[in-house]
């Protein structure tokens, strides 16, 4: 519809309202409505500073920030009508105080812009977007630690190139995730620490030549400090790419445990049973259970990271200070941010829920030669080969059990002498399993012993 009078806001030097294509483009409030809680919030801040400084009167602010809460409590309410016409969260607001309070709340924008404004309301939705990660994080690696401690000497394959590679422990596999989460979790906590500070009174982008106390605003909002250039503080955008970049590693690592969440519960393998309340069933094949919840997961990086691209696309080439163009960097850490939160509930839940096959996992163990490693280390430790000779010796002994259609424990000493002869009885001792992820002693390594020892130092940095 084809607005005919010209913008209350901004309307002085207009004679005729924006077509409604203009409108269309323009408006933000479809989505920006979202941060009517934190708009609120800076504006009762900004009053508070403007009565504080001398700036309004303690009457007119008193009506505004009451008036304020009466909105908050509308909007909350769902009682509160949005206004295309007036294009964006800001100007609904004070277009509604004005209803509410009259002329007092006109006085409101003094010192301030739309641009500190939104740039002030969109760090305050992204610092909680920061702090909802860290919680996800959190749950999701004490759900893992309980898997690694029930499982810290399962024995299971370890795979290089998705082929057999070395046994490893259920516990060591279970807390390479707990590292990986770990360092999201820092990079959510440092994105948070370096954002802090507060776009509000850098105003347009010169700062105002009224007396506002920033510390001031900037406290009340639980900022560290005032951002320390005006131009930057309503340009930057950088809060939001990084929360967008420390999510879209941590929705990589998540599609990465969910894809082999998607292997490991498939008949083929059957190393985990996922619950029935995060699986669903086939409305055609009776006998099926998917792990949809694992595959949506996997593919949620897809949006998260396009977002990330797609932001900092928009913000490329952006001469200083504001340009609309920005308007355009909320609904891609709005759709990123919910799906995120999401996806980091949704493996939480499938994590704590889900049941490893301990059996599968340790008839797998031993299978594809996996303790091949082992007896060539045995041959340099006890028979002192150089590494390479033991690593060719060993292969001909693989090459040996596998055209005899057997493991390696399963040859005779004298099939083994017939590879190198100083191999003893004693060899038996390192093909097992067992003693491989024990032997693994090593920091850092998959003996249940090493293991434990992690589970327990995470215990200590959460507690
Ligand atoms: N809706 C705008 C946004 O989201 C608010 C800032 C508008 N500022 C301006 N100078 N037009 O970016």
């Amino acid at each position: 519809m084809t607005d005919t009078t010209s913008n209350k806001m901004w309307g002085g030097r207009f004679a005729a309202g924006p077509d409604a294509i203009m409108e269309a483009i323009n408006a933000s409030i479809g989505f920006d409505k979202r941060m009517a809680a934190q708009d609120i919030a800076g504006s009762r801040a900004h009053a508070a500073m403007l009565a504080a400084t001398g700036i309004l009167s303690d009457k007119d602010a008193k009506d505004i920030r009451e008036g304020l809460l009466t909105i908050l409590s509308e909007i909350e309410e769902g009682r509160f009508t949005f206004s295309a016409a007036l294009e964006d969260i800001h100007m609904n607001v004070e277009s509604r105080l004005k209803e509410l309070i009259g002329d007092a709340a006109g006085r409101l924008h003094t010192g301030r812009s739309r641009n500190d404004q939104v740039a002030t309301d969109f760090k305050l939705w992204v610092r909680d977007q920061l702090d909802a990660a860290e919680s996800g994080l959190l749950a999701l690696i004490d759900a893992l630690l309980g898997q690694a401690e029930a499982g810290a000497d399962w024995v299971m394959p370890g795979f290089t190139h998705l082929q057999t590679a070395q046994p490893v422990t259920w516990g060591h596999h279970m807390m390479a995730y707990v590292e990986m989460f770990g360092r999201d979790l820092g990079r959510m906590r440092d994105a948070r620490a370096r954002m802090n500070e507060s776009p509000l009174g850098a105003a347009a982008l010169a700062g105002t030549s009224f007396p506002i106390d920033r510390e001031m605003t900037a406290e009340a909002l639980g900022f560290d400090r005032p951002a320390a250039n005006s131009l930057d503080a309503v340009s930057d955008r950088d809060f939001a790419l990084e929360f967008l970049g420390a999510a879209s590693i941590c929705a990589m690592h998540l599609s990465r445990f969910a894809e082999e969440l998607v292997i490991w519960s498939s008949a083929q393998f059957r190393f985990v049973t996922l619950s029935d309340r995060f699986s669903t069933g086939s409305s055609i094949m009776p006998q099926k259970k998917n792990p949809d919840a694992a595959e949506l997961i996997r593919a949620k990086v897809a949006r998260i990271f396009g977002a990330n691209t797609a932001l900092m696309m928009v913000m490329k080439g952006l001469p200083l200070a504001y340009s609309k163009d920005m308007q355009e960097d909320k609904e891609q850490v709005f759709d990123a941010a919910d799906n995120l939160m999401l996806a980091l509930a949704a493996m939480e839940g499938m994590v704590r829920d889900m049941t490893a096959n301990r059996t599968a996992l340790a008839g797998a163990a031993g299978a594809g030669f996996s303790t091949a490693t082992d007896l060539a280390d045995w041959l340099v430790r006890v028979a002192g080969l150089p590494f390479r000779d033991a690593h060719h010796v060993t292969g001909s002994l693989v090459a040996l059990a596998e055209k005899q259609g057997c493991d390696l424990p399963d040859l005779t000493l004298d099939q083994m002498k017939s590879a190198h002869a100083d191999i003893t009885d004693d060899v038996f001792g390192v093909l097992g399993v067992e003693n491989s992820v024990n032997s693994r002693m090593s920091y850092g390594g998959t003996a249940p012993e090493q293991v434990r020892r992690q589970i327990a130092r995470w215990k200590e940095i959460l507690s």
